[in-house]
């Protein structure tokens, strides 16, 4: 046999070089390479018979029809974002930062999964006693849960074939080591190997598999990138760590919708499920202060609303600061030159702080309005009325455009006792959303959102 070699493998793309750069000269990201050893695999000889296929290709009627009954794991808000529950012979990957609560989570799936399936908990980062510990902090100490806490992959899938259980949980990814790679704990090959092998073998047996998986420093989920394609779902666990909640949101889901969200309430006794989550990310909204606003915001099928603040003060520098946090950096600077170009208002004379309330992170283009919003009353220093709430995508030429779900954003503002709602009016006029005694405030462009705001201030002076 050769002797192993020494590769440099990009983590990003999965490319190999034979020297270390800090670029990656095939995808152009920054400091990935990694230096592994390679073992080039056996040659096989021209003369070997290839064997025979073990698969047919068949068409979809005769295939059988297999409506994969879901394992439900007991806690609702983590079964609504799997899409209704495990599914037997599928791969899971939770990530999250340190301390987040992926042990917790898992733990306490541990102790609600139903009696009839055997769940195998191996942790590579706790002891026995840790893990007895949180259990009991948890109230799961009674359950019938088999733990192992191993490191060693070959250990780990001896003792999974000895018990073979409907659920394996692997605690975590990163620190399974398999003997046949000559790598570190954690590098991206070792981390490809482990999940690799433990992957196809929970699914040749139909059980279901839960990784749990680091995120590196600027959040992306450490390891190959080719560990997001292995899994069927991804998970991520997102949230303030010096906040109490937490949301578990699907990134990538192969047998439910993506973008669902789970809210979750990290207390002494461990997660507690949010049932109302817009209730709690209004909560402590402060009155009569410029600069608030709420928005209706789709999580997948949920409505949800949020509370975006924006503070807006005279710049002492001569380049403006601007900071976001839980909205995209771009988005609030293209907002931000809409509103000075199409209305006149001098952000560029302006710091700009731009926060979402709770953790959450805002991706959707119908928050835009309420962002907008925020942001004129904080300039011009008048509180958006309480009752208010906003929804709508802003163009370019400060128009603001129809959005979808329009009815049941404003059937969840009005749940909340919101009690004037403004929509795109073409989202209005398309389908006016049945509301009981909300009104409807339909806005064709921003200068509709500076003349509420314009309103409000007349009555609060006269
Ligand atoms: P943990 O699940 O260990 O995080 P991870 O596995 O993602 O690294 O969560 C640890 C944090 O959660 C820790 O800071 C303590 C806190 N915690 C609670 O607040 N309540 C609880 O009941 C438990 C078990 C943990
Ligand atoms: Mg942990």
């Amino acid at each position: 046999m050769k002797a192993p070699k020494k590769v440099f493998v990009c983590s990003e793309c999965d490319s190999q070089f034979p020297r270390w750069s800090g670029q990656c000269p095939s995808c152009r990201a920054w400091n990935t390479l990694n230096e592994e050893t390679y073992r080039a695999p056996a040659k096989q000889s021209m003369a070997s018979v290839r064997p025979e296929s073990k698969e047919k290709a068949q068409t979809f009627g005769n295939m059988e029809d297999s409506e994969a009954s879901r394992i439900v794991t007991g806690i609702g808000e983590l079964d609504r974002v799997l899409g209704g529950g495990l599914v037997p012979g599928s791969a899971v990957l939770l990530a999250g930062e340190p301390g987040i609560g992926k042990s917790t989570l898992l733990m306490q799936l541990c102790g609600k999964a139903d009696d009839n399936y055997t769940v195998l908990y191996v942790s590579g980062e706790e002891s026995k006693n840790q893990l007895k510990l949180r259990a009991q902090r948890l109230g799961v100490a009674e359950a019938d849960v088999l733990v192992l806490t191993e490191t060693d992959l070959d250990s780990v899938i001896n003792e999974y074939d000895r018990i073979s259980p409907d659920v394996v949980i692997v605690d975590s990814v990163q620190t399974m080591v398999s003997a046949s790679v000559d790598s570190f704990a954690g590098s991206p090959t070792q981390v490809r190997e482990c999940s690799s092998q433990l992957i196809l073998r929970a699914k040749a047996d139909g059980c279901a598999i839960v990784l749990v998986g680091h995120v590196t420093k600027d959040g992306n989920i450490a390891g190959p990138k080719t560990l997001e394609h292995m899994v069927d779902a991804v998970l991520n666990f997102e949230g303030d760590r010096s906040q109490s909640h937490r949301i578990v949101r699907a990134i990538k889901n192969r047998y439910g919708s993506t973008n669902e969200i789970g809210v979750f309430e990290m207390t002494d006794c461990g997660l507690e499920e949010v049932d109302n989550p817009s209730a709690m990310l209004l909560a402590g909204r402060p009155k009569g202060v410029s600069g608030s606003c709420a928005v209706c915001v789709m999580e997948g099928t949920r409505p949800l609303i949020a509370e975006i603040q924006a503070l807006v003060t005279p710049t002492a520098y001569a380049s403006p600061k601007r900071m976001a946090d839980g909205i995209d950096f771009n988005r609030m600077c293209l907002l931000l030159a809409v509103l000075e170009k199409r209305l006149g208002f001098k952000f560029s004379q302006c710091d700009v702080y731009l926060n979402v309330i709770g953790g959450l992170r805002i991706d959707e283009p119908a928050a835009d309005a309420a962002i907008a919003m925020a942001l004129i009353s904080s300039l011009k220093d008048i509180p958006v009325p309480a009752e208010l709430i906003v929804a709508g995508e802003i163009g370019l030429s400060g128009e603001v455009r129809a959005i979808s779900s329009a009815e049941q954003r404003a059937k969840e503002a009005e749940r909340i006792g919101f009690s004037r709602i403004a929509l795109p009016k073409r989202s209005v006029q398309k389908k006016a959303p049945r509301l009981q005694d909300s009104q409807v405030v339909p806005v064709t462009g921003i200068y509709d959102l500076a003349a509420i705001l314009a309103a409000a201030n007349k009555e609060n002076n006269g």
